[in-house]
């Protein structure tokens, strides 16, 4: 299969959207990832998403809509709180747990009776949602187990040959994906942080709650609410590990280990602050400390970076656990395996 990727024009909009009715996929920008969709009502369609994903069948799929009007047909229940939610941060980077409808296959909700649900604000996934008529499932749009893509040319780097579009609508601009609430109780319960950030959601809720594995790892066989917990995401092929503690000794541990690493003949790279010295050392910059968005949308891109140039080692400096600071953290964790220095 050839895989175009196309600036978002009518034609093409257009075009993608007769893609997802006919049962293919398309890869789309949203303001905190690509999402790689299928037409949500269509379990067979959804099935190639795992297929071109190479992902664990027992992780479900978000659905997105362009409308609140989308949301009815597909949910038994629209709970008080979550609709708190909807109305202080759709459209944006949260998706939300709903108990189910039937027109929801198993195939999205990967048996659960659960279906998580997002309105994306980036213009061209909310025209691509509105061209094809249809709800769309859509994970990030990476391999299983690389970090999730936020151009258009990482998604050609994972998909190349495996869907027909890309539509490609820049970098995205929050760099993490949404946040994932489980809002059906009385305090919602954040299962993955994201873009919206806990003090975001305690301001309109009142109260939240942290789902106990965000900066854990999951142990084998145990039971998780929000099954990608699991799965080791985010991966570079380097040893990725966090430093955190005071900035001085911080840089002092990062510059130890990296010239230790060069002379035992390894390749090192530093994931670390512009207003940090580390001499000439290689540095992927994430931004400065007081400003974490510009951490979270530099990660992914430095993660995918790492494998590009086939670094050995990856020495990350810890971002500050405030605001996306958390979500950030929460994927720098997974990134590496939590292995986590206390300086
Ligand atoms: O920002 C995003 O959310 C991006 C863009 C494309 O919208 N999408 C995304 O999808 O990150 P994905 O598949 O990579 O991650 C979905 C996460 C997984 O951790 C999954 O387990 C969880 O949401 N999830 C989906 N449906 C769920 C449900 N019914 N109950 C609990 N967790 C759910
Ligand atoms: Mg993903």
């Amino acid at each position: 299969m050839i895989t175009t990727i196309a600036e978002p024009t009518d034609e093409q909009l257009q075009y993608g959207g007769r893609l997802i009715r006919e049962g293919q996929l398309v890869a789309f920008p949203t303001e905190t990832v690509y999402g790689l969709g299928a037409n949500a009502l269509d379990g067979r369609a959804v099935e190639q998403i795992f297929k071109a994903k190479g992902r664990p069948g027992d992780n479900p799929l978000i659905v997105h809509i362009s409308e609140l009007s989308e949301i009815a047909p597909l949910v038994t229940d629209v709970p008080e709180m979550a609709r708190i939610l909807m109305d202080a941060y759709w459209p944006g980077p949260m998706t939300l747990i709903f108990p189910k409808s039937d027109a929801v296959p198993d195939e999205v909700s990967a048996g659960l009776d659960t279906v998580g649900i997002r309105m994306p604000s980036h213009p061209v996934a909310r025209a691509l949602i509105t061209s094809s008529q249809r709800p769309i499932a859509a994970p990030s749009a990476n391999r299983s187990g690389r970090p999730s893509p936020t151009t258009a040319q990482h998604v050609f780097e994972d998909m190349n040959g495996r869907i027909p579009l890309i539509l490609d609508g820049g970098a995205c601009s929050v760099g993490v994906e949404s946040t994932v609430i489980d809002a059906r109780g009385d305090v919602p319960v954040i299962l993955r942080p994201g873009g919206i950030t806990p003090e975001m959601v305690k301001i309109v809720a009142g109260a939240v709650r942290l789902d106990e594995h965000i900066m854990a790892p999951v142990a084998e066989g145990e039971r998780v609410r929000s099954p990608g917990m699991k799965y080791r995401h985010y991966a570079p092929k380097a040893k990725t590990v966090i430093f955190e503690g005071s900035p001085a000794r911080v840089i002092k541990s990062i510059c130890d280990r990296y010239d230790a690493e060069l002379t035992s003949g390894g390749f090192p790279a530093i994931l670390g602050f512009d207003n940090h010295d580390y001499g000439d050392r290689h540095v992927l910059s994430l931004g400065i400390p007081a400003h974490p968005d510009e951490a979270a949308s530099r990660l992914f891109a430095a993660l995918r970076e790492l494998d590009t140039e086939g670094r050995t080692l990856a020495l990350c400096e810890a971002v500050s656990l405030e605001g996306i600071g958390l979500a950030v953290m929460n994927r720098m964790g997974r990134a590496a395996a939590f292995d986590i220095i206390h300086l």
